[in-house]
């Protein structure tokens, strides 16, 4: 039997904001990512309210792909990609966001790129916000603690839905929208306002934890999310329209039974506290103790509720790269993540910025949010951050990412026999591209090589790695030869 069924959606994801550049090109707006000053590993990000000339901001340039957009989908073809993930940047059709009018310009950016994945039998898959709003509805509104901005949002999507009927057929709402859960995710992900040069770190938003206005940007984006669905149904019934989730997979340190408690809860809130309200149109009975515990209240209507309801998705989406460890103990060896911090685990290797490598955590992620829902998923982030050499004669042997790719698609294969509906799967930055966490460029993880650094030097020139050649023999085959030779 194959291990993929014979359309499996194989591809890659980028995001505006960390790849096309071009952030003040024909009529765009500064977006929230735009403010964002470039750090590494050890030296967080850091916010600043307005644009400091002698300051890096990586989002600026990106890797250019609105300069090299054609030569790069020309890649992705060769890869034999059947889907591509792709963001749209909100403040280049609406460049502060409570505009009247989109900008004609960046309707057309997107368009062009829309209509060439289809020329090269590319699957467009479009995530309507990925870490990112126009700035001004952080100075002017609040960002997503206030309900006007929901509006704002579902008006740029329809145009969205409307301007490429028939070009685009499947979307995510919000990038990753379990992340306003984390304090991290406060201005990442919810635009919520900063202090001027703030430090955005894992596990601080910068500003205090903010937990009532998380949550409530947090509802106002499930009522946006829920309205954009309905609004893409009515527009075109073909559309597939799915949530995207920040995979947490996490492990009890110990058998204590309060270990696992721990586990479980955190599980329940990481995964299916959007989960269900995305999917099922309600939120979970555990929330209503945690909002009670928190002292949280929510603007909350029944029309909300009502929205919520109706506006459920087609599919369950989500990014994973790591897993965590939970405990009741303290002081414990502590490791990165994907955007958060936990206990290290001693069973798993890490990467140079200590995320654990854990192919298994995915089959056994896949299977528990499937046996949830039971509605298709789609892995659309997964990958491994690396420092890639260039070898004197311009090759670039990325057999660790090769790896890593082919202990996750092996991972998604049993997933697949143990019974998971699992429709596709989109590998993250697929061509080389700003790191959202730490806002470096040599933390790379594409399949092509940017020739651009942290120092930013480099002419943006594209360079297949080894992975790019592994890749292309692995969609070929349709995930069954996964050899390295
Ligand atoms: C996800 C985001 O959190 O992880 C991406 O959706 C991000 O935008 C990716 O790039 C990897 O994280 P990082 O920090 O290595 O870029």
């Amino acid at each position: 039997m194959a291990k993929f069924p014979k359309d499996f959606l194989w591809g890659g994801a980028t995001a505006a904001n960390q790849y096309e550049g071009a952030w003040n090109v024909d009529g765009k707006g500064p977006s929230t990512a735009d403010m964002l000053i470039g750090g590494d590993v050890n030296t967080p990000r850091r916010f600043t309210k307005t644009i400091d000339p002698n300051a890096y901001y990586p989002s600026h340039q990106g890797s250019d792909f609105y300069h090299h957009w054609e030569e790069d989908l020309n890649y992705l073809h060769e890869m034999g990609f059947k889907v591509y993930r792709l963001s749209i940047a909100w403040s280049r059709i609406f460049p502060n966001g409570d505009d009247i009018e989109p900008n004609r310009k960046g309707l057309e950016f997107y368009r062009q790129i829309f209509k060439r994945c289809h020329e090269l039998g590319i699957e467009p898959l479009v995530t309507i916000s990925h870490y990112e709003a126009p700035y001004h509805l952080t100075e002017a509104y609040g960002g997503w603690a206030n309900r006007k901005v929901i509006d704002f949002f579902v008006n740029y999507a329809q145009t969205l839905f409307r301007e490429y009927r028939g070009l685009v057929h499947y979307w995510l709402t919000f990038n990753e929208i379990n992340m306003l859960q984390a304090p991290f995710g406060a201005y990442m992900a919810g635009a919520l306002p900063l202090e001027d040069g703030a430090e955005l770190k894992p596990d601080t938003s910068g500003a205090g934890d903010r937990l009532q206005e998380r949550y409530q940007a947090l509802h106002y984006q499930f009522v946006a999310s829920a309205k954009a669905v309905q609004i893409g149904h009515a527009i075109d019934p073909h559309n597939e329209i799915g949530c995207m989730i920040a995979g947490g997979m996490d492990y009890p340190l110990t058998a204590r039974p309060e270990d696992t408690f721990k586990t479980d809860m955190a599980d329940n809130m990481r995964n299916f506290f959007c989960g269900d309200v995305q999917v099922r149109g309600e939120y979970p009975p555990f929330a209503k103790r945690f909002f009670e515990e928190n002292n949280i209240k929510l603007d909350f209507t029944d029309a909300d509720r009502q929205i919520l309801a109706i506006g459920t998705v087609d599919f369950y989406s989500f990014s994973y790269y790591s897993s965590g460890v939970e405990t009741t103990e303290k002081n414990t060896d502590k490791a990165a993540g994907n955007q958060t911090v936990s206990t290290r685990n001693p069973y798993l290797n890490y990467n140079d910025w200590g995320w654990a490598m854990d192919p298994l955590g995915l089959r056994t992620y896949l299977n528990r949010v499937y046996g949830r829902y039971q509605i298709p998923l789609m892995v659309v982030e997964n990958g491994l951050g690396a420092f890639d050499k260039v070898e004197a004669d311009g090759s670039i042997n990325d057999d660790y990412r090769i790896d890593y790719y082919q202990a996750h698609i092996n991972a998604m294969a049993e997933a697949i026999k143990d019974g998971v509906d699992l429709i596709g799967y989109t590998t993250w930055g697929c061509i080389d591209l700003v790191s959202a966490g730490t806002g470096q460029m040599d933390k790379r993880y594409g399949f092509v090589y940017v020739n651009r650094n942290d120092k930013q030097e480099g002419d943006f020139s594209r360079h297949p790695k080894k992975s790019f050649y592994w890749y292309k023999k692995a969609i070929a085959s349709n995930g069954e030869d996964l050899s390295n030779d």
